[in-house]
């Protein structure tokens, strides 16, 4: 059992933040939250990687309170998606991101066939990104493209779910086969001996020799990325219950592996974070760089731990007492308590090396605040990891 106090304190945030969404739903229309520095979203259309953050946190909310202006809001956007794809819209390896929260939560949750049609069709995109010279998903730019076609990024381990999810679906192994192929490649060379993680990785396209590890949102190719790690935290935890439910031999035989190294990133994590809880956007600051913090890392790194205490259980002691310490620092120093706010977590950074949105709202951030919330009070409906 956790502690009485962090429950009731995750009880009464959630009310909160349910309310919140119900209210935003009312106003945001067509329009999808990115970010802010004020209490007031920021609205963009359909056209970047963090738009199905807001359908996925309707939906974790419709599931909570059966509300139907909230589902219908989530509904009302789901055509948006399917134009990402006919018009190719920013389309890369986040689609996992995108659809799993989109259309494949408006199948579950309001059993649209047709939206399993569409959970397909990005399923599909997201497959024909891997590269078998190197065996690993192209992350971003055109299939192939001279430079970003022999890079991978740490952040693709959180799409996975898309390929589990379409073999399930299908029948056809080969998806999850890929995903699988996928997060060996990632565990050999984008992790560090020392549990520190590389942001991407290149590989040479012509021979699928690896090359080296860099970074992209980080400071630094040898630092350590608050949200990267977080991300592959979350991301092998995933990969972890997905083969603990697999019939797939060889996905099944995998899952002590994921554990393994999501643990090993748990702990490096944990390790790192300074006392109060709340991780820093980049755990290794050469000088020169801004100090800021990343709250929306320490809540994505909050489920992967939420997810390792369903997944490992024997270890499940440890993972609480790093959920409660990440809970405690979001909680006290990052929770938005002004009564007019649309957001939920204070300090986030998104993208320190381009200077964008560096102390800010971060629609990522909110909704993996709002799925531990719900974790851990019992009211989880799981968007990823599902059947
Ligand atoms: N996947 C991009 C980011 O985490 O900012």
């Amino acid at each position: 059992m956790l502690p009485l106090t962090y429950i009731q304190t995750a009880e009464e945030l959630l009310e909160t933040a349910l309310k919140r969404v119900q209210h935003n739903s009312q106003i945001f229309g067509n329009q999808f939250p990115n970010y802010s520095d004020t209490a007031e979203y920021n609205l963009n259309e359909n056209n970047n990687w963090v738009a199905g953050f807001w359908t996925g946190m309707l939906w974790l909310s419709y599931a909570q309170t059966k509300d139907a202006g909230v589902r219908d809001c989530a509904i009302n956007l789901l055509p948006s998606f399917e134009r990402r794809l006919d018009e190719n819209i920013h389309i890369n390896h986040d689609m996992g991101f995108l659809f799993m929260l989109s259309a494949r939560a408006q199948l579950a949750l309001a059993d649209d066939a047709e939206a399993a049609d569409l959970t397909m069709r990005a399923a599909d995109v997201l497959l024909g990104r891997f590269r078998p010279k190197g065996n690993y998903i192209q992350a971003w730019g055109p299939v192939g493209e001279d430079r970003r076609g022999g890079q991978m990024i740490m952040d693709t381990m959180m799409n996975l779910p898309l390929l589990f999810w379409a073999s399930q679906h299908t029948g056809d192994l080969s998806y999850a086969e890929i995903a699988l192929t996928h997060a060996k490649t990632m565990a050999k060379y984008n992790i560090r001996p020392d549990g520190s993680t590389y942001h991407t990785y290149f590989f040479d396209q012509e021979t699928g020799n690896p090359l080296r590890g860099e970074t992209h949102q980080g400071a630094a190719d040898e630092s350590m990325w608050a949200r990267g790690q977080a991300w592959g935290i979350c991301g092998y935890a995933m990969a972890a219950q997905w083969a603990a439910k697999s019939d797939d031999v060889a996905l099944a035989d995998q899952r002590q592996s994921f554990i393994d190294t999501a643990r090993q990133l748990a702990q490096k994590f944990m390790a790192e974070l300074p006392d109060d809880g709340v991780p820093p956007w980049d755990f290794w600051l050469p000088d020169g760089w801004p100090n800021h913090r990343d709250s929306s890392a320490g809540s994505i790194a909050l489920v992967g731990m939420l997810r390792l205490i369903e997944v490992d259980p024997d270890n499940a002691a440890e993972y609480k007492a790093y959920a409660q310490r990440l809970f405690d620092g979001l909680a006290e120093h990052c929770w938005d308590t002004r009564p007019d706010a649309q957001g939920l977590l204070l300090h986030g950074a998104s993208h320190v090396p381009k200077r964008l949105w560096m102390d800010s709202y971060l629609i990522y951030g909110d909704f993996f605040m709002l799925e531990a919330l719900l974790m851990l009070t019992g009211n989880h409906v799981d968007l990823w990891v599902t059947g």
